[in-house]
């Protein structure tokens, strides 16, 4: 009885209540948030992530700019249907060199998180030209201009000092290489072992089968290699978090 008559006190004294409860929310933030400041990072690290190649991240800008996240996702959600469709859902890891990250809100088409690889480049091209001609109820627009609009990695040194900027790891070694890495990429022919050294998995060869390289050559490999990164058949999740 005593223990009730004493929290009566509390009960009917709105200030008492108020000044006792956000003493107790302000204790239970601190505990819950200041060890993340004491975090380097809360993402958990992951074997096969790495930075874009200079290419890819070329690519990725040409995604950005055409609005493509407006009708498509990159984040496999953990849940039973997706999993089943998509492969096995995202890692943070998987975006932590996503600026702007690439969620999205919307899926109007399906996520695009582990499309790398599961078409073949010649389905891309005729994909972004007319993706009626492949799927033919789809309301995707068409693409096919980006085939006639070739690029030059002027600027793609710039584009990575920015990102590095923002926080993703390109060494001054990627940073000089940055334009004979975009151009070798784009040639199967090329000598790829630097660009390999730098970029492990980084796919090489003339992705639109047109000679020259254009920003068609720079959105299949960006889209070739989303979610090919990671291998998940060695996978385990990092029990101790
Ligand atoms: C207006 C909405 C819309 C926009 C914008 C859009 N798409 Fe699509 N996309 C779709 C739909 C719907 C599908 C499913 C039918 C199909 O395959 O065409 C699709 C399918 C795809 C696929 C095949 C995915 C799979 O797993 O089968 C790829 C790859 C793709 N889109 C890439 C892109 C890229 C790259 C862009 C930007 C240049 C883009 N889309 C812009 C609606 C859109």
């Amino acid at each position: 009885m005593a223990l009730l008559d004493k929290h009566k006190v509390i009960e009917t004294n709105a200030t008492l209540l108020l000044v006792l409860s956000f003493l107790v929310v302000t204790i239970g933030g601190i505990v819950q948030i200041a060890p993340l400041f004491y975090l380097e990072n809360t993402i958990e690290k992951v074997e096969g992530m790495r930075p874009y190649s200079p290419l890819e991240l070329t690519g990725r800008e040409i995604y950005v700019r055409e609005g493509c996240y407006v009708c498509h996702s990159q984040m496999i959600r953990p849940m039973r249907d997706e999993v089943e469709r998509y492969g096995h859902y995202s890692l943070a890891a998987e975006s932590m060199y996503d600026h702007p990250f690439q969620w999205g809100s919307k899926r109007t088409g399906p996520d695009l998180a582990r499309v790398g690889g599961r078409y073949s480049d010649e389905w891309h091209v005729d994909h972004l030209r007319n993706p009626q001609s492949v799927v033919p109820e789809s309301v995707m627009p068409k693409y096919g201009f980006l085939e006639n609009r070739m690029i030059e990695p002027t600027y793609v040194a710039e584009l990575m000092s920015t990102h590095r900027l923002l926080g993703t790891p390109y060494t001054d070694e990627m940073i000089e290489n940055a334009a004979a890495d975009f151009t070798a990429q784009a040639d199967a022919d090329s000598d790829s072992d630097g660009l390999l050294a730098r970029y492990p998995k980084a796919q090489v060869r003339n992705f639109d089968g047109q000679p020259g390289i254009s920003e068609a050559d720079a959105l299949i490999a960006y889209l070739q290699m989303l979610g090919t990164l990671v291998d998940f058949s060695t996978f385990t999740p990092d029990a101790s978090r």
